[in-house]
């Protein structure tokens, strides 16, 4: 019985492999013409914003660095908050929420060897990620680097200035014991 069902059955799948070629199948073709497309054709242009990868002109910004202005900074404070302080904390001593939930402690920013890097250095951090951390060039655009990059320095200043250093209104300020 068994051998009848096969000699019946292989013929017809024979058959069916004959009649399906994969290749000849209905499909799109690169270039080809498509009415139910937006502009009657497969190929469509990119969503606006697309960026290659490598893409030059993404690079040549990541060079430039903007001139250094208080809306700049006010950028990287707001940026910062958003995608740096989570680990980094506020001020950047590395004691953000996720190192306190486990994730490995960043290092402070307030540390000689930070404080003596120059700016590039956090630049690539941001751009390609340094150890533990993660690249943040995906959610970071290159002039938003730079705003990041001004308002760590604002924050190393902000805990690293000698009171004499100090504009004669905060130094008094500080004198008579208030904040800055
Ligand atoms: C998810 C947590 C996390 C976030 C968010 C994060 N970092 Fe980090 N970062 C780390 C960790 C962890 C390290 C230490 C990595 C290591 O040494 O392996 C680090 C290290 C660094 C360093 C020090 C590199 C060195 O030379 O030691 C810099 C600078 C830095 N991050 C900048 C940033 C900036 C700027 C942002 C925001 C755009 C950011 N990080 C966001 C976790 C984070």
């Amino acid at each position: 019985m068994r051998e009848r069902v096969l000699c019946l059955l292989v013929p017809l799948l024979l058959a069916g492999c004959d009649d399906y070629h994969m290749i000849d199948q209905q499909k799109m073709e690169d270039d080809g013409a498509a009415s139910a497309l937006p502009r009657g054709q497969t190929d469509q242009p990119p969503v606006a914003g697309t960026v290659a990868r490598g893409d030059s002109l993404r690079e040549q910004q990541s060079n430039q660095r903007p001139p250094m202005t208080s809306a700049l900074l006010e950028r990287g404070h707001e940026r910062f908050d958003i995608y740096c302080s989570p680990c980094h904390g506020h001020v950047g001593d590395g004691q953000g929420m996720i190192p306190q939930r486990g994730f490995p402690h960043p290092p402070s920013f307030h540390q000689d060897r930070l404080r003596q890097a120059p700016d590039s250095h956090f630049l690539d951090v941001i751009t390609s990620g340094y150890g533990a951390m993660y690249s943040y060039a995906a959610r970071v655009q290159p002039s938003d680097r730079w705003a990041i990059v001004a308002y760590i320095r604002a924050l190393q200043l902000s805990q690293n200035t000698r009171l004499a250093e100090l504009p004669a209104d905060l130094k008094q300020r500080l004198e008579a014991g208030g904040s800055p």
